[in-house]
C-alpha cells in the first residue's frame, strides 16, 4: 500500500522505435516520470534528501504485456510490496488510460544510501509513506520498573547519555529519526508517565513526578549525567529537572518550549480540554490541537507524517492526558531560572510553529547566557518529526561541542 497520488503521462513520438512503439529505454524513463511526479504532487520531490538518503535502484524488472503509441495517455500507479530495514521494492503498473489496458508494469527494489553509498536504514518517514507506521520498533523499548511507576524508553548506542523527553500528548516515538541517527550518543528517550507504552496511574501527575521518574530511570541505568533534551512539555519537564536535579544535567536542547506559566486564559483551556478528553477521549483532544501542532508545510506535503501524528495522540491514554494537561496547567514559572541556568543550551523552534512560535524562542535563548538559537524552517511544533534531518543535524553539532562535558 502506498499513499502516493496515480499519474498520468502522454506518450511522446520521439520516445518510440521505428516501429512507432514505446521502447524499452523510454519505459523506463516513464516509469521514473511517474515516480518523480507522484512525490512532486504528495510529499515532495525533496522527501528524500529531507530525509538524508537517497533512493538507489538495485533491481528493476519489467513485464511487457502490451504495445504503446505515440499520442496514448498512460496512467501510471505505484504500490509498496516491501518496506525492509534498508530497501523498499515497490510495484509501477501503466494502464491505457482510454481503454483501461494494462501495457506494462516495473517491480523495482531500492536500497537507501548515505552521500558515500553505503546503505542506511529507511528513515521512518519514507517509511511510513510506503505504509509503515512511524514508530519506533515495539522490541525496541524496554520496561523499567521505577517503583511507583514502570516506564517504557528506547534505549540505544553507547556513549554520553542524551535523554529525550516527549511533548504532549505524544510519546517517545517523537524522537525515532534522532534514536535512529545520533550515533555516539546513548540515547535515552522515555515515554512519560501516564503516556505511550508506560503506566498510566490513576493520580500522581505533576511536573515534579515526571522529572523524578526520570531521574529514577537515569539511575537504572547508571547514567550520572545526561544531556536533557525536552520538546514542550518536554522542556517543561526539562525545566523542573533543572530545578530539582541540576547535578544530573550536562546540558540542554530545548525544542519548541516555552518557560513562562500558564496565564488564567490558558488555564482554562486546559480544564477545557481536559472536559473533552474526559467526555470524548484522545482521538477529539488530537482533532482540536493538530492543527496547530503541525506546520503549514507539513500539513500541505507530508499528509501521512500528520495522520500518523494524529493516530499517535489518539492512542494516549486518558488519564494520561489529563495528568499531564492539570501537570502543565500548575506548572511554576521558569523565566527566573534562564538567566542562570549555567550550562551549554541550545534552543530550537520551527520557523512555522504557531504554540511556542520563533518570537519566544528567541527571547527565551536572549534570555540564558551563551544560549545558541537554531530556527528549522518549513517545520511547525513537532520539528523533530516534521524535519528530521535538520533537527538531526543541529542537534549533532551542539552534542559534539558538549561532548567533552557531557562524558
Ligand atoms: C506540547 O506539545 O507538549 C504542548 O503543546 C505543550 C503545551 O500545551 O503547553
Amino acid at each position: 500500500m502506498t499513499r502516493l497520488p496515480p499519474i498520468e503521462v502522454t506518450v511522446y513520438p520521439y520516445e518510440c522505435d521505428a516501429y512507432g512503439h514505446l521502447n524499452e529505454a523510454a519505459w523506463l524513463l516513464l516509469f521514473e516520470r511517474g515516480r518523480w511526479e507522484a512525490l512532486a504532487r504528495g510529499p515532495g520531490a525533496d522527501l528524500f534528501t529531507r530525509h538524508g538518503v537517497w533512493p538507489a535502484v538495485r533491481r528493476a524488472t519489467v513485464e511487457f504485456h502490451a504495445a504503446a503509441f505515440p499520442g496514448d495517455v498512460l496512467a501510471i500507479d505505484l504500490r509498496s510490496e516491501d518496506v525492509g530495514r534498508t530497501s523498499v521494492t515497490v510495484i509501477q503498473r501503466a494502464v491505457r488510460a482510454s481503454d483501461g489496458v494494462l501495457l506494462a508494469e516495473v517491480r523495482l527494489v531500492f536500497v537507501m544510501i548515505d552521500g558515500e553509498g553505503r546503505p542506511v536504514p529507511v528513515p521512518e518517514a519514507v517509511a511510513g509513506l510506503f505504509g509503515a507506521r512511524v514508530t519506533a520498533h515495539p522490541r525496541d523499548a524496554r520496561r523499567f520498573d521505577l517503583g511507583e511507576v514502570s516506564l517504557a524508553a528506547d534505549v540505544r548506542g553507547e556513549g554520553p547519555a542524551l535523554l529525550l523527553i516527549h511533548g504532549f500528548p505524544l510519546d517517545r516515538t517523537l524522537w525515532a529519526h534522532q534514536v535512529a541517527a545520533l550515533a555516539g550518543w546513548r540515547r535515552i528517550a522515555p515515554d512519560l508517565r501516564g503516556l505511550g507504552a508506560s503506566d498510566v496511574p490513576g493520580e500522581g501527575y505533576e511536573m515534579a513526578a515526571y522529572a523524578d521518574d526520570l531521574v529514577m530511570l537515569l539511575d537504572r541505568l547508571g547514567v550520572r549525567r545526561a544531556v536533557v533534551a525536552g520538546l514542550s512539555m518536554g522542556g517543561y519537564v526539562a525545566f523542573e529537572m533543572l530545578r530539582r536535579h541540576r547535578d544530573r544535567i550536562a546540558g540542554l536542547i530545548l525544542l519548541d518550549t516555552r518557560a513562562d506559566a500558564d496565564g488564567p486564559e490558558a488555564r482554562e483551556n486546559r480544564d477545557d480540554l481536559a472536559a473533552v478528553a474526559q467526555s470524548e477521549g484522545a482521538r477529539a483532544v488530537a482533532e482540536r490541537l493538530l492543527p496547530r501542532l503541525v506546520g503549514r508545510s507539513t500539513q500541505q506535503t507530508q499528509p501521512h507524517l500528520v495522520e500518523q501524528i494524529r493516530e499517535m495522540m489518539a492512542q494516549a491514554p486518558t488519564a494520561g492526558i489529563v495528568g499531564a494537561l492539570l501537570a502543565m496547567r500548575d506548572r511554576p514559572d521558569a523565566t527566573p531560572l534562564l538567566g542562570a541556568i549555567g550550562l551549554p543550551t541550545l534552543v530550537v523552534v520551527g520557523q512555522e510553529d504557531e504554540l511556542t512560535p520563533p518570537s519566544l524562542a528567541r527571547e527565551m535563548a536572549g534570555a540564558i547566557p551563551s544560549a545558541a538559537l537554531r530556527i528549522i524552517p518549513g517545520a511547525g511544533h513537532l520539528s523533530p518529526l516534521e524535519a528530521p534531518t535538520a533537527v538531526t543535524r543541529v542537534c549533532a553539532e551542539f552534542l559534539e561541542a558538549v561532548r567533552e562535558d557531557a562524558a
